[in-house]
């Protein structure tokens, strides 16, 4: 599965987006290092604070279909600026990645930025943290 191929399923799957109060679309992949990709998109809800994130839905449907890390995660929300992932989905992102799991943040399957955990999110609280 190449990065363009992955962006293309985040793209594919933001077209579900459920965001009747934003209007904003997005859309999310995920590669686990098994192999399998797993898709989301934003979920919104009446009640604002219950909105899921693409990212979140798509690494939820994972975790619930399989344990294994991230291997590259896609998202996709507007094709003319980019769209980083807010502090909730990074968190989230942090607990099923490692050193090597690479963020794709996609304007459209030919402009997009690579980014690594640690970019995103220096010195995450992670279960370690638990017992210190
Ligand atoms: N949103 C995502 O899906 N992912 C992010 O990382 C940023 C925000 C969604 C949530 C909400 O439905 C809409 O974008 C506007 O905030």
């Amino acid at each position: 599965m190449t990065v363009r191929e992955l962006i293309l399923k985040a793209k594919e799957a933001r077209k579900k987006s459920y965001s009747p109060y934003s209007n904003f679309k997005v859309g999310a992949a995920v590669l686990m290092k098994t192999g399998k990709v797993y898709t989301g998109c934003n979920i919104e809800n009446a009640s604002y604070g219950a909105t899921n994130c693409a990212e979140r839905t798509a690494i939820f449907s994972a975790i619930s279909d399989e344990m294994s890390k991230i291997d590259t995660l896609a998202l996709i929300g507007s094709e003319t600026e980019f769209t980083y992932p807010c502090g909730i989905c990074r968190q989230v992102i942090s607990e099923f990645a490692d050193e090597e799991t690479k963020i794709i943040i996609a304007k459209n399957e030919n402009e997009y930025i690579e980014k690594k955990l640690e970019d995103i999110i220096p010195g995450t609280f992670t279960k370690d943290d638990l017992n210190k």
